[in-house]
Protein backbone atom coordinates (compact mmCIF):
# COMPACT_ATOMS: atom_id res chain seq x y z
CA UNK A 1 0.00 0.00 0.00
CA UNK A 2 1.55 3.76 -0.81
CA UNK A 3 1.67 6.04 1.57
CA UNK A 4 -1.61 7.86 2.17
CA UNK A 5 -1.00 10.85 -0.81
CA UNK A 6 -2.15 13.99 0.71
CA UNK A 7 -0.34 13.72 4.12
CA UNK A 8 2.79 11.81 3.31
CA UNK A 9 3.10 12.32 -0.12
CA UNK A 10 3.79 9.64 -2.07
CA UNK A 11 6.95 8.38 -1.03
CA UNK A 12 8.64 9.07 -4.14
CA UNK A 13 10.15 12.50 -5.10
CA UNK A 14 10.33 14.29 -8.48
CA UNK A 15 13.05 12.90 -10.88
CA UNK A 16 15.96 15.87 -11.08
CA UNK A 17 15.75 18.12 -13.85
CA UNK A 18 12.59 19.48 -16.31
CA UNK A 19 9.91 17.18 -15.07
CA UNK A 20 7.85 18.19 -17.95
CA UNK A 21 10.30 16.15 -20.05
CA UNK A 22 10.58 12.91 -17.77
CA UNK A 23 8.84 9.84 -18.68
CA UNK A 24 7.49 8.24 -15.72
CA UNK A 25 9.31 4.94 -15.13
CA UNK A 26 6.85 2.87 -16.61
CA UNK A 27 7.70 4.68 -20.11
CA UNK A 28 6.70 3.08 -23.56
CA UNK A 29 8.30 3.52 -26.98
CA UNK A 30 5.93 6.67 -27.49
CA UNK A 31 7.55 8.34 -24.19
CA UNK A 32 4.12 9.12 -22.51
CA UNK A 33 3.53 8.31 -19.11
CA UNK A 34 1.38 5.29 -18.64
CA UNK A 35 -1.45 4.18 -16.46
CA UNK A 36 -1.10 0.77 -16.54
CA UNK A 37 1.10 -1.69 -14.92
CA UNK A 38 2.53 -3.13 -11.43
CA UNK A 39 4.05 0.01 -10.94
CA UNK A 40 1.45 2.62 -11.55
CA UNK A 41 -0.96 0.52 -9.60
CA UNK A 42 1.63 0.50 -6.53
CA UNK A 43 1.83 3.71 -6.43
CA UNK A 44 0.34 6.39 -9.03
CA UNK A 45 0.21 9.46 -6.90
CA UNK A 46 3.92 9.26 -7.97
CA UNK A 47 2.89 9.65 -11.63
CA UNK A 48 0.36 12.20 -10.59
CA UNK A 49 2.99 14.34 -9.30
CA UNK A 50 5.28 13.62 -11.73
CA UNK A 51 2.58 14.91 -14.44
CA UNK A 52 1.41 18.34 -12.32
CA UNK A 53 5.13 19.68 -12.95
CA UNK A 54 4.16 19.90 -16.71
CA UNK A 55 0.42 21.75 -16.40
CA UNK A 56 -3.38 20.29 -15.86
CA UNK A 57 -3.74 18.30 -18.46
CA UNK A 58 -1.30 15.28 -20.30
CA UNK A 59 -0.78 13.12 -22.93
CA UNK A 60 -0.79 9.69 -21.48
CA UNK A 61 -1.14 6.13 -22.26
CA UNK A 62 -4.10 3.79 -21.02
CA UNK A 63 -3.31 0.99 -22.43
CA UNK A 64 -0.52 -0.05 -24.91
CA UNK A 65 -1.14 2.08 -27.68
CA UNK A 66 -4.02 3.38 -26.54
CA UNK A 67 -3.63 7.61 -26.47
CA UNK A 68 -5.44 9.73 -23.77
CA UNK A 69 -5.38 13.18 -22.42
CA UNK A 70 -5.40 12.85 -18.77
CA UNK A 71 -6.49 16.15 -16.71
CA UNK A 72 -4.79 16.13 -13.05
CA UNK A 73 -5.49 20.14 -12.01
CA UNK A 74 -8.92 20.53 -10.02
CA UNK A 75 -9.95 23.43 -11.29
CA UNK A 76 -9.47 22.31 -15.09
CA UNK A 77 -11.33 19.06 -14.18
CA UNK A 78 -14.14 21.15 -13.15
CA UNK A 79 -14.10 23.16 -16.22
CA UNK A 80 -14.23 20.04 -18.52
CA UNK A 81 -16.87 18.42 -16.28
CA UNK A 82 -19.13 21.44 -16.97
CA UNK A 83 -17.90 22.82 -20.24
CA UNK A 84 -20.73 22.44 -23.29
CA UNK A 85 -17.65 22.42 -25.95
CA UNK A 86 -17.19 18.67 -24.41
CA UNK A 87 -18.70 15.54 -25.40
CA UNK A 88 -19.54 11.84 -23.90
CA UNK A 89 -20.37 10.43 -27.37
CA UNK A 90 -17.62 7.94 -27.46
CA UNK A 91 -18.38 7.68 -31.11
CA UNK A 92 -16.10 10.71 -31.91
CA UNK A 93 -12.96 8.87 -30.44
CA UNK A 94 -11.01 8.90 -33.48
CA UNK A 95 -8.84 6.17 -32.94
CA UNK A 96 -11.37 3.42 -32.38
CA UNK A 97 -13.43 4.20 -35.20
CA UNK A 98 -10.02 4.39 -37.70
CA UNK A 99 -9.24 0.85 -36.13
CA UNK A 100 -6.30 1.96 -34.43
CA UNK A 101 -7.76 1.07 -31.24
CA UNK A 102 -8.74 -2.63 -32.10
CA UNK A 103 -12.15 -3.20 -30.86
CA UNK A 104 -11.38 -6.25 -28.37
CA UNK A 105 -8.86 -3.73 -26.45
CA UNK A 106 -9.05 -4.24 -22.82
CA UNK A 107 -10.42 -0.66 -22.58
CA UNK A 108 -13.04 -0.72 -24.92
CA UNK A 109 -15.93 -2.05 -22.40
CA UNK A 110 -15.67 0.19 -20.46
CA UNK A 111 -15.20 3.45 -23.16
CA UNK A 112 -17.25 2.14 -26.61
CA UNK A 113 -20.44 3.89 -27.00
CA UNK A 114 -23.43 2.48 -25.84
CA UNK A 115 -27.07 3.88 -25.85
CA UNK A 116 -27.25 4.68 -22.81
CA UNK A 117 -27.34 7.96 -20.52
CA UNK A 118 -23.80 7.68 -19.50
CA UNK A 119 -22.63 8.48 -23.58
CA UNK A 120 -25.47 10.95 -24.48
CA UNK A 121 -25.76 14.75 -24.34
CA UNK A 122 -27.86 17.34 -24.03
CA UNK A 123 -31.76 16.68 -24.62
CA UNK A 124 -31.26 12.87 -25.08
CA UNK A 125 -29.09 12.69 -21.91
CA UNK A 126 -31.66 14.88 -20.07
CA UNK A 127 -34.44 12.68 -21.12
CA UNK A 128 -32.22 9.83 -19.69
CA UNK A 129 -31.42 11.15 -16.62
CA UNK A 130 -34.78 12.04 -15.71
CA UNK A 131 -35.81 8.60 -15.54
CA UNK A 132 -32.67 7.60 -13.29
CA UNK A 133 -32.79 10.81 -10.78
CA UNK A 134 -36.67 10.15 -10.21
CA UNK A 135 -36.09 6.55 -9.98
CA UNK A 136 -33.25 6.68 -7.48
CA UNK A 137 -35.07 9.77 -5.71
CA UNK A 138 -38.08 7.15 -4.76
CA UNK A 139 -35.97 4.65 -3.22
CA UNK A 140 -36.67 4.79 0.47
CA UNK A 141 -33.10 5.03 2.52
CA UNK A 142 -34.75 3.15 4.78
CA UNK A 143 -34.94 0.34 3.16
CA UNK A 144 -32.05 0.61 1.24
CA UNK A 145 -30.41 0.14 4.94
CA UNK A 146 -32.57 -2.99 5.52
CA UNK A 147 -31.63 -4.13 2.07
CA UNK A 148 -28.07 -3.69 2.54
CA UNK A 149 -27.96 -5.37 6.50
CA UNK A 150 -29.76 -7.86 5.12
CA UNK A 151 -27.27 -8.50 2.36
CA UNK A 152 -24.24 -7.85 4.35
CA UNK A 153 -25.67 -10.52 7.51
CA UNK A 154 -26.43 -12.94 4.53
CA UNK A 155 -22.60 -12.77 3.82
CA UNK A 156 -20.99 -12.05 7.59
CA UNK A 157 -22.56 -15.61 8.09
CA UNK A 158 -20.77 -17.31 5.51
CA UNK A 159 -17.20 -16.34 7.27
CA UNK A 160 -18.14 -15.68 10.46
CA UNK A 161 -17.28 -18.82 12.14
CA UNK A 162 -13.65 -19.14 10.00
CA UNK A 163 -11.88 -16.57 11.96
CA UNK A 164 -10.44 -15.45 8.82
CA UNK A 165 -12.31 -13.70 5.57
CA UNK A 166 -10.71 -12.05 2.31
CA UNK A 167 -13.17 -8.93 2.55
CA UNK A 168 -12.53 -8.21 -1.10
CA UNK A 169 -13.68 -11.15 -2.47
CA UNK A 170 -16.90 -12.58 0.19
CA UNK A 171 -18.07 -8.96 1.16
CA UNK A 172 -16.76 -6.18 -0.90
CA UNK A 173 -17.40 -8.01 -3.98
CA UNK A 174 -21.17 -9.53 -3.92
CA UNK A 175 -22.80 -6.94 -1.68
CA UNK A 176 -23.80 -4.54 -4.25
CA UNK A 177 -25.18 -7.03 -6.82
CA UNK A 178 -27.01 -8.16 -3.71
CA UNK A 179 -28.64 -5.09 -3.13
CA UNK A 180 -28.87 -4.06 -6.21
CA UNK A 181 -30.81 -7.54 -6.63
CA UNK A 182 -33.46 -6.16 -4.09
CA UNK A 183 -33.63 -2.19 -5.35
CA UNK A 184 -34.59 -3.54 -8.68
CA UNK A 185 -37.28 -6.12 -7.44
CA UNK A 186 -35.86 -9.39 -8.43
CA UNK A 187 -37.96 -12.56 -7.92
CA UNK A 188 -36.80 -14.98 -5.33
CA UNK A 189 -35.09 -17.57 -8.61
CA UNK A 190 -33.33 -14.94 -10.51
CA UNK A 191 -31.23 -13.13 -7.79
CA UNK A 192 -28.72 -15.64 -7.66
CA UNK A 193 -28.62 -14.90 -11.73
CA UNK A 194 -28.09 -11.80 -11.75
CA UNK A 195 -25.06 -11.04 -8.89
CA UNK A 196 -23.71 -14.22 -10.81
CA UNK A 197 -24.00 -12.41 -14.22
CA UNK A 198 -22.73 -9.23 -12.64
CA UNK A 199 -19.83 -10.38 -11.00
CA UNK A 200 -19.00 -12.41 -14.34
CA UNK A 201 -19.58 -9.00 -16.20
CA UNK A 202 -16.77 -7.36 -13.70
CA UNK A 203 -14.09 -10.18 -14.71
CA UNK A 204 -10.70 -9.35 -15.87
CA UNK A 205 -10.82 -11.61 -18.51
CA UNK A 206 -12.42 -10.22 -21.52
CA UNK A 207 -14.35 -13.39 -22.67
CA UNK A 208 -15.96 -13.87 -19.19
CA UNK A 209 -16.65 -10.61 -19.03
CA UNK A 210 -18.42 -10.51 -22.41
CA UNK A 211 -19.96 -13.92 -21.78
CA UNK A 212 -21.65 -12.46 -18.60
CA UNK A 213 -22.51 -9.01 -19.81
CA UNK A 214 -24.67 -11.12 -22.52
CA UNK A 215 -25.90 -12.62 -19.58
CA UNK A 216 -26.70 -9.66 -17.84
CA UNK A 217 -28.92 -7.82 -20.82
CA UNK A 218 -30.65 -11.52 -21.63
CA UNK A 219 -31.41 -11.48 -17.63
CA UNK A 220 -32.72 -7.73 -17.73
CA UNK A 221 -34.77 -8.31 -20.83
CA UNK A 222 -36.66 -11.30 -18.83
CA UNK A 223 -36.93 -8.64 -15.45
CA UNK A 224 -38.76 -6.45 -17.38
CA UNK A 225 -40.93 -8.58 -18.65
CA UNK A 226 -41.75 -9.99 -15.57
CA UNK A 227 -41.94 -6.23 -13.82
CA UNK A 228 -44.21 -5.54 -16.61
CA UNK A 229 -46.61 -8.25 -15.69
CA UNK A 230 -46.15 -7.38 -12.02
CA UNK A 231 -45.10 -4.07 -11.08
CA UNK A 232 -43.75 -3.40 -7.50
CA UNK A 233 -42.46 -0.61 -5.44
CA UNK A 234 -38.78 -1.00 -7.58
CA UNK A 235 -36.22 0.83 -9.71
CA UNK A 236 -37.39 -1.33 -12.56
CA UNK A 237 -40.95 -0.75 -12.18
CA UNK A 238 -40.40 3.11 -11.55
CA UNK A 239 -38.24 3.36 -14.63
CA UNK A 240 -40.21 1.35 -16.71
CA UNK A 241 -42.92 3.56 -15.37
CA UNK A 242 -41.43 7.02 -15.80
CA UNK A 243 -42.90 9.66 -18.38
CA UNK A 244 -39.67 9.25 -19.77
CA UNK A 245 -41.18 6.68 -22.01
CA UNK A 246 -38.12 4.54 -22.63
CA UNK A 247 -37.97 1.77 -24.89
CA UNK A 248 -36.22 -1.89 -23.97
CA UNK A 249 -33.24 -1.22 -25.45
CA UNK A 250 -32.83 2.01 -23.04
CA UNK A 251 -34.33 0.10 -20.41
CA UNK A 252 -31.56 -2.49 -20.86
CA UNK A 253 -28.95 0.07 -20.98
CA UNK A 254 -30.18 2.48 -18.01
CA UNK A 255 -30.40 -0.92 -15.85
CA UNK A 256 -26.89 -2.08 -17.33
CA UNK A 257 -25.72 1.36 -16.32
CA UNK A 258 -27.07 1.37 -13.06
CA UNK A 259 -25.07 -1.81 -12.18
CA UNK A 260 -22.22 -1.33 -13.95
CA UNK A 261 -21.73 2.16 -12.77
CA UNK A 262 -22.61 0.97 -9.18
CA UNK A 263 -20.91 -2.17 -8.12
CA UNK A 264 -17.12 -1.86 -9.24
CA UNK A 265 -16.63 1.85 -7.05
CA UNK A 266 -19.24 0.72 -4.74
CA UNK A 267 -17.14 -2.39 -3.82
CA UNK A 268 -13.76 -0.43 -3.87
CA UNK A 269 -15.56 1.98 -1.48
CA UNK A 270 -16.02 -0.47 1.13
CA UNK A 271 -12.98 -2.26 1.04
CA UNK A 272 -10.54 0.82 0.95
CA UNK A 273 -12.96 1.95 3.76
CA UNK A 274 -12.76 -1.22 5.80
CA UNK A 275 -9.14 -1.02 5.11
CA UNK A 276 -8.44 2.85 6.47
CA UNK A 277 -10.22 1.76 9.41
CA UNK A 278 -8.01 -1.08 10.54
CA UNK A 279 -5.10 0.23 9.03
CA UNK A 280 -4.90 4.06 9.71
CA UNK A 281 -4.42 4.96 13.20
CA UNK A 282 -6.32 8.67 12.56
CA UNK A 283 -9.50 6.55 12.30
CA UNK A 284 -9.22 3.58 14.76
CA UNK A 285 -8.34 6.29 17.56
CA UNK A 286 -10.76 9.18 16.23
CA UNK A 287 -13.69 6.73 16.07
CA UNK A 288 -12.68 5.27 19.55
CA UNK A 289 -12.78 8.57 20.56
CA UNK A 290 -16.07 9.13 18.69
CA UNK A 291 -15.08 12.21 16.78
CA UNK A 292 -15.04 10.78 13.53
CA UNK A 293 -18.28 8.58 12.20
CA UNK A 294 -17.85 5.78 9.67
CA UNK A 295 -19.38 8.13 7.14
CA UNK A 296 -16.66 10.82 7.98
CA UNK A 297 -14.01 7.95 7.12
CA UNK A 298 -15.32 7.10 3.57
CA UNK A 299 -15.75 10.76 2.66
CA UNK A 300 -11.95 10.84 3.79
CA UNK A 301 -11.40 7.72 1.24
CA UNK A 302 -12.87 9.55 -1.58
CA UNK A 303 -10.78 12.71 -1.25
CA UNK A 304 -7.83 10.35 -0.91
CA UNK A 305 -8.14 6.96 -3.19
CA UNK A 306 -10.91 7.86 -5.88
CA UNK A 307 -12.86 4.60 -6.27
CA UNK A 308 -13.20 5.45 -10.02
CA UNK A 309 -9.59 7.14 -9.98
CA UNK A 310 -9.44 8.08 -13.75
CA UNK A 311 -12.29 8.28 -15.31
CA UNK A 312 -15.43 10.58 -16.61
CA UNK A 313 -14.14 10.17 -20.47
CA UNK A 314 -15.08 13.06 -22.54
CA UNK A 315 -14.04 14.15 -26.11
CA UNK A 316 -13.85 17.75 -27.48
CA UNK A 317 -16.34 18.54 -30.31
CA UNK A 318 -13.13 21.00 -31.77
CA UNK A 319 -9.75 21.08 -31.46
CA UNK A 320 -9.18 23.29 -27.85
CA UNK A 321 -6.73 24.91 -25.45
CA UNK A 322 -7.31 24.07 -21.86
CA UNK A 323 -5.15 26.73 -19.78
CA UNK A 324 -3.85 26.47 -16.13
CA UNK A 325 -5.09 29.50 -14.26
CA UNK A 326 -2.21 30.23 -12.65
CA UNK A 327 0.92 29.64 -14.52
CA UNK A 328 -0.39 30.18 -17.89
CA UNK A 329 0.62 26.83 -19.69
CA UNK A 330 -1.52 25.75 -22.27
CA UNK A 331 -2.57 21.93 -23.11
CA UNK A 332 -3.82 21.15 -26.57
CA UNK A 333 -6.31 18.68 -26.82
CA UNK A 334 -7.19 17.39 -30.41
CA UNK A 335 -10.62 16.70 -31.16
CA UNK A 336 -11.04 13.24 -31.85
CA UNK A 337 -8.69 12.15 -27.75
CA UNK A 338 -10.76 10.64 -25.38
CA UNK A 339 -9.80 13.05 -22.38
CA UNK A 340 -10.08 11.65 -18.92
CA UNK A 341 -10.55 13.18 -15.29
CA UNK A 342 -8.30 12.35 -13.11
CA UNK A 343 -10.57 12.32 -9.75
CA UNK A 344 -7.60 11.21 -7.98
CA UNK A 345 -4.83 13.42 -9.00
CA UNK A 346 -7.91 16.70 -9.03
CA UNK A 347 -8.74 15.44 -5.52
CA UNK A 348 -5.03 16.10 -4.09
CA UNK A 349 -4.26 18.71 -6.02
CA UNK A 350 -1.79 20.59 -3.71
CA UNK A 351 -3.16 23.70 -5.09
CA UNK A 352 -6.10 22.80 -2.90
CA UNK A 353 -6.97 24.74 0.35
CA UNK A 354 -8.12 21.73 2.06
CA UNK A 355 -6.36 20.68 4.89
CA UNK A 356 -6.53 16.50 6.37
CA UNK A 357 -8.16 18.55 9.56
CA UNK A 358 -10.83 19.76 7.48
CA UNK A 359 -11.25 16.50 4.78
CA UNK A 360 -13.38 14.06 7.06
CA UNK A 361 -16.37 17.05 6.68
CA UNK A 362 -15.84 18.04 3.39
CA UNK A 363 -17.43 17.31 0.20
CA UNK A 364 -16.30 19.17 -2.70
CA UNK A 365 -14.27 16.39 -4.00
CA UNK A 366 -14.48 15.37 -7.40
CA UNK A 367 -15.61 11.41 -6.40
CA UNK A 368 -18.51 11.75 -7.73
CA UNK A 369 -18.00 13.62 -10.83
CA UNK A 370 -19.32 17.49 -11.30
CA UNK A 371 -21.67 18.67 -14.21
CA UNK A 372 -24.52 17.15 -15.91
CA UNK A 373 -22.71 13.93 -15.68
CA UNK A 374 -22.16 13.73 -12.23
CA UNK A 375 -23.17 10.17 -10.37
CA UNK A 376 -27.00 10.54 -9.40
CA UNK A 377 -27.06 7.92 -6.69
CA UNK A 378 -24.03 9.77 -4.83
CA UNK A 379 -26.50 9.35 -1.76
CA UNK A 380 -27.50 5.54 -2.23
CA UNK A 381 -24.07 4.55 -2.85
CA UNK A 382 -23.18 6.71 0.87
CA UNK A 383 -25.90 4.57 2.79
CA UNK A 384 -24.50 1.12 0.83
CA UNK A 385 -21.19 1.90 1.57
CA UNK A 386 -21.73 2.96 5.24
CA UNK A 387 -24.25 0.25 6.81
CA UNK A 388 -22.04 -2.10 5.18
CA UNK A 389 -19.24 -1.34 7.27
CA UNK A 390 -21.16 -0.78 9.98
CA UNK A 391 -22.49 -3.86 9.77
CA UNK A 392 -18.61 -5.65 9.76
CA UNK A 393 -17.80 -3.65 12.90
CA UNK A 394 -20.89 -4.47 14.87
CA UNK A 395 -20.72 -8.29 13.90
CA UNK A 396 -17.00 -8.66 13.84
CA UNK A 397 -15.92 -5.93 15.99
CA UNK A 398 -12.13 -6.96 16.76
CA UNK A 399 -11.32 -7.99 13.30
CA UNK A 400 -7.61 -6.82 12.06
CA UNK A 401 -5.45 -7.25 8.92
CA UNK A 402 -3.90 -10.15 8.48
CA UNK A 403 -1.08 -8.54 6.76
CA UNK A 404 0.47 -5.55 7.14
CA UNK A 405 -0.80 -2.91 5.34
CA UNK A 406 2.01 -2.54 3.22
CA UNK A 407 1.20 -5.40 1.33
CA UNK A 408 -1.63 -4.96 0.16
CA UNK A 409 -2.12 -5.00 -3.33
CA UNK A 410 -4.17 -2.46 -5.49
CA UNK A 411 -5.85 -3.89 -9.04
CA UNK A 412 -3.87 -2.79 -11.76
CA UNK A 413 -5.37 -0.77 -14.57
CA UNK A 414 -6.54 3.29 -15.21
CA UNK A 415 -9.80 3.15 -13.95
CA UNK A 416 -10.45 2.01 -11.01
CA UNK A 417 -8.92 2.69 -7.49
CA UNK A 418 -9.72 -1.21 -5.57
CA UNK A 419 -7.90 -3.23 -3.42
CA UNK A 420 -7.23 -6.84 -5.14
CA UNK A 421 -7.65 -8.80 -1.51
CA UNK A 422 -8.49 -7.64 1.85
CA UNK A 423 -7.60 -10.32 4.13
CA UNK A 424 -8.46 -10.08 8.08
CA UNK A 425 -8.90 -12.16 11.15
CA UNK A 426 -11.03 -11.91 14.35
CA UNK A 427 -12.44 -14.00 16.94
CA UNK A 428 -15.19 -16.73 15.14
CA UNK A 429 -18.36 -15.18 15.59
CA UNK A 430 -21.64 -17.57 15.91
CA UNK A 431 -24.14 -16.51 12.71
CA UNK A 432 -27.01 -14.04 13.44
CA UNK A 433 -29.96 -14.74 14.99
CA UNK A 434 -32.28 -11.92 15.76
CA UNK A 435 -35.07 -10.45 12.99
CA UNK A 436 -35.18 -7.17 11.20
CA UNK A 437 -36.65 -5.15 12.26
CA UNK A 438 -38.40 -4.10 9.07
CA UNK A 439 -40.66 -6.94 8.29
CA UNK A 440 -41.96 -4.76 4.57
CA UNK A 441 -39.07 -5.52 2.65
CA UNK A 442 -39.57 -9.15 1.53
CA UNK A 443 -41.75 -8.22 -0.81
CA UNK A 444 -39.21 -8.71 -3.44
CA UNK A 445 -37.63 -11.42 -2.15
CA UNK A 446 -38.81 -13.23 0.77
CA UNK A 447 -35.73 -14.50 2.83
CA UNK A 448 -38.60 -17.66 3.70
CA UNK A 449 -38.97 -18.62 0.32
CA UNK A 450 -35.01 -19.04 -0.74
CA UNK A 451 -32.75 -21.25 -0.41
CA UNK A 452 -31.33 -22.14 2.71
CA UNK A 453 -27.75 -21.82 1.31
CA UNK A 454 -28.56 -18.08 0.27
CA UNK A 455 -31.36 -17.14 2.86
CA UNK A 456 -30.46 -13.78 4.28
CA UNK A 457 -29.29 -13.81 7.82
CA UNK A 458 -31.35 -11.45 9.88
CA UNK A 459 -30.04 -8.33 11.66
CA UNK A 460 -28.53 -8.31 15.15
CA UNK A 461 -27.69 -4.93 16.80
CA UNK A 462 -29.53 -2.04 15.24
CA UNK A 463 -27.76 1.78 15.64
CA UNK A 464 -28.10 4.86 15.27
CA UNK A 465 -27.42 5.85 11.49
CA UNK A 466 -23.75 6.96 10.80
CA UNK A 467 -22.54 6.21 14.23
CA UNK A 468 -19.71 3.67 15.18
CA UNK A 469 -20.11 1.21 18.23
CA UNK A 470 -17.33 2.24 20.62
CA UNK A 471 -16.71 -0.22 22.99
CA UNK A 472 -15.50 -2.87 20.77
CA UNK A 473 -13.50 -0.43 19.16
CA UNK A 474 -11.49 0.21 21.62
CA UNK A 475 -10.31 -3.64 21.61
CA UNK A 476 -9.82 -3.52 17.34
CA UNK A 477 -8.13 -0.33 17.92
CA UNK A 478 -5.81 -1.65 20.28
CA UNK A 479 -4.99 -4.62 17.98
CA UNK A 480 -4.06 -2.05 15.15
CA UNK A 481 -1.92 -0.04 17.28
CA UNK A 482 0.26 -3.26 19.05
CA UNK A 483 0.86 -4.80 15.46
CA UNK A 484 4.85 -4.76 14.49
CA UNK A 485 5.32 -2.80 11.67
CA UNK A 486 2.58 -0.07 11.17
C1 LIG B 1 -25.40 2.83 -5.88
C2 LIG B 1 -24.24 2.95 -6.47
C3 LIG B 1 -24.06 3.80 -7.72
C4 LIG B 1 -24.89 3.95 -8.80
C5 LIG B 1 -26.24 3.32 -9.03
C6 LIG B 1 -24.25 4.87 -9.71
C7 LIG B 1 -24.77 5.29 -10.93
C8 LIG B 1 -24.18 6.18 -11.79
C9 LIG B 1 -24.69 6.53 -13.10
C10 LIG B 1 -25.97 6.00 -13.72
C11 LIG B 1 -23.85 7.43 -13.64
C12 LIG B 1 -23.96 8.06 -15.03
C13 LIG B 1 -24.61 9.43 -14.91
C14 LIG B 1 -24.79 10.14 -16.20
O1 LIG B 1 -24.11 9.80 -17.19
O2 LIG B 1 -25.61 11.07 -16.25
C15 LIG B 1 -22.80 7.62 -12.68
C16 LIG B 1 -21.79 8.49 -12.86
C17 LIG B 1 -20.75 8.56 -12.01
N1 LIG B 1 -20.59 7.89 -10.82
FE1 LIG B 1 -21.89 6.69 -9.91
N2 LIG B 1 -23.06 5.26 -9.18
C18 LIG B 1 -22.90 4.61 -7.97
C19 LIG B 1 -21.87 4.67 -7.13
C20 LIG B 1 -20.79 5.42 -7.36
C21 LIG B 1 -19.62 5.45 -6.54
C22 LIG B 1 -19.42 4.65 -5.24
C23 LIG B 1 -18.75 6.31 -7.11
C24 LIG B 1 -17.39 6.69 -6.64
C25 LIG B 1 -17.18 7.11 -5.44
C26 LIG B 1 -19.37 6.84 -8.29
C27 LIG B 1 -18.81 7.78 -9.13
C28 LIG B 1 -19.37 8.24 -10.30
C29 LIG B 1 -18.73 9.18 -11.19
C30 LIG B 1 -17.35 9.80 -11.04
C31 LIG B 1 -19.61 9.40 -12.26
C32 LIG B 1 -19.40 10.33 -13.44
C33 LIG B 1 -19.00 9.47 -14.62
C34 LIG B 1 -18.83 10.24 -15.89
O3 LIG B 1 -18.96 11.46 -15.92
O4 LIG B 1 -18.50 9.59 -16.89
N3 LIG B 1 -20.60 6.28 -8.42
N4 LIG B 1 -23.02 6.85 -11.56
Amino acid sequence: MTSLPTDTGTGSAPPPGCPAHQPTREATASGLPVLYGAEFAADPHATYDRLRADGVAHRVELAPGVEAVLVTGYDAALEVLRSPYFSKDARRWTALAEGKVPADNQVVPMMGWRPSLWFADGERHLRLRASVDDALGRVNPHQLRTYVQRSAAQLIDRFAGDGEADLVAQYADPIPALVFAQLFGCPDGLTARMASACSRMMDAEPAVAHAGGGELAMFLGELIGVKRQKPGADLTTWLLNHPSALTDEEMIHQLVVLIGAGTVPQTAWISTGTMMLLADERFASDLTGGSLTVADALNEVLWLHSPLSNFSFVYAVHDHTLRDQRTGAETHIPAGVPVLISHAAANTDPTLDVDSGQRAANTSHLAFGAGPHACPARDTAGVIAEVAIEMLLDRLPDMALAVNATELAWRPGPFHRALTALPVTFAPARTSSTEPSDASVGESWNPADAPSSTRPAPISTPRPPGSAPKAPRRWWSFLVRSRPGR
